[in-house]
């Protein structure tokens, strides 16, 4: 899940790991910036690097999370394909570790990535099933294997960093020539190219961020990455009927009508304490202006709407939720995407 700064990509990821895990599936949610932006979402405890159980979904699904922190990571893979375990520990105190891992960017996506591979192709046994496997289950006793999670969401750099980011693996591919790291690099980059990944562009109905979605989904092609669905998030429905919004733009609506129905509701009088003119004509025209700029806005949207629309991809939406995301309103979320057919 990627986007511009700010969008919902971490709102979004959470929803869709819920959406995803509905109905007895297993999903990971993960993150890569060492913010903890998942930990205060779902409201647990900062997360350690290593996979926890954050919540249930519904149909009794399981979503877990991690943060993953490069310099563990770093440290684990040093271990499992140089078995440097103690050595490891050395370079950390040498500030290899740092080095590698803040100074090297490259180094530190292809370590992210690679995390993410591992969970995604982890095997071991389902406890839970999912459904539509039981009759997997029934033949056998292998049967019982399977890939530990049906999903795995990442909340991904943002738009302007996801094409390095994704593609990192493909520069070191170039780089090493033969080794460890360079069969590393080259199975996740054939992870993230397959049919399995889809690399998802969340958006508001703004400017920028549609654009930034037009230009990140066009590098993402052109690397060869697979671009899913546009989730257009915190969408306002219009307080005005269509043709009251072009009326307002123009400013062609009723002040009469507007003075006459402040009048009626009993509103507009000049203040005494404060001196401001709260007058009904003054209450008007503030009015008609808030409604023009309102027209405006819709207007725009719905031309953001076309730019996206253009991008001939799956599109979904979500409401702007006026009481902000709590847990509570993540699970409405992840039902939306759901009835949407995200997941
Ligand atoms: N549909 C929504 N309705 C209301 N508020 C929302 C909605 N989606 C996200 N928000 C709020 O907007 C803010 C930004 O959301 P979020 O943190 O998910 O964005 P982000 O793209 O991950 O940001 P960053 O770029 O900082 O990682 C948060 O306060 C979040 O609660
Ligand atoms: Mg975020």
């Amino acid at each position: 899940m990627t986007g511009k700064g700010g969008t919902g990509k971490t709102t979004v990821a959470a929803a869709l790991a819920i959406a995803l895990a509905t109905g007895g599936r297993r999903t990971l949610l993960v993150e890569v910036e060492g913010r903890q932006s998942i930990a205060q979402l779902f409201d647990v405890p900062p997360l350690p690097y290593e996979e926890r159980h954050v919540a249930g979904a519904p149909g009794g699904g399981d979503v877990s999370a991690l943060a993953i922190d490069p310099k563990q990571a770093l440290l684990e893979y040093l271990e499992v394909f140089y078995h440097l375990g103690r050595a490891g520990r050395m370079l950390e105190r040498l500030g290899a570790i740092d080095f590698a891992t803040t100074i090297a960017p490259g180094v530190r996506d292809v370590l992210l990535t690679g995390k993410v591979y591992e969970a995604v192709r982890r095997r071991g046994p389902r406890t839970r099933p999912a459904p539509g496997r039981a009759s997997r289950q029934a033949r056998g006793a292998a049967a019982d294997e399977g890939p530990v999670y049906d999903a795995v969401v990442l909340d991904a750099p943002p738009t302007g960093r996801i094409g390095r980011f994704l593609n990192v693996n493909e520069e070191v591919v170039g780089l090493a020539k033969v080794g460890p790291i360079r069969n590393q690099a080259g199975a996740v980059m054939t992870l993230l190219r397959s049919p399995q990944s889809r690399v998802h562009l969340v958006t508001v109905l703004e400017d920028m961020p549609v654009q930034e979605t037009a230009d990140a989904a066009a590098e993402l092609g052109a690397a060869g990455l697979r671009v899913g669905g546009v989730v257009v998030n915190m969408v306002r429905e219009p307080v005005l009927p269509e043709p009251a919004l072009a009326d307002a733009v123009a400013g062609r609506l009723d002040r009469a009508a507007v003075l006459a129905g402040l009048t009626s509701a009993g509103l507009g009088r000049r203040s005494r304490a404060t001196g401001n003119d709260t007058s009904p004509g003054a209450l008007a025209d503030a009015l008609l202006a808030e409604a023009a700029g309102h027209g405006a806005r819709v207007a725009m949207e719905q031309r953001e709407r076309q730019e996206i629309a253009a991008l001939e991809r799956p599109t979904y939406e979500l409401p702007a939720l006026a009481t902000g995301v709590d847990l509570g309103a993540l699970y409405g979320l992840a039902e939306r995407l759901r009835e949407q057919g995200m997941a």
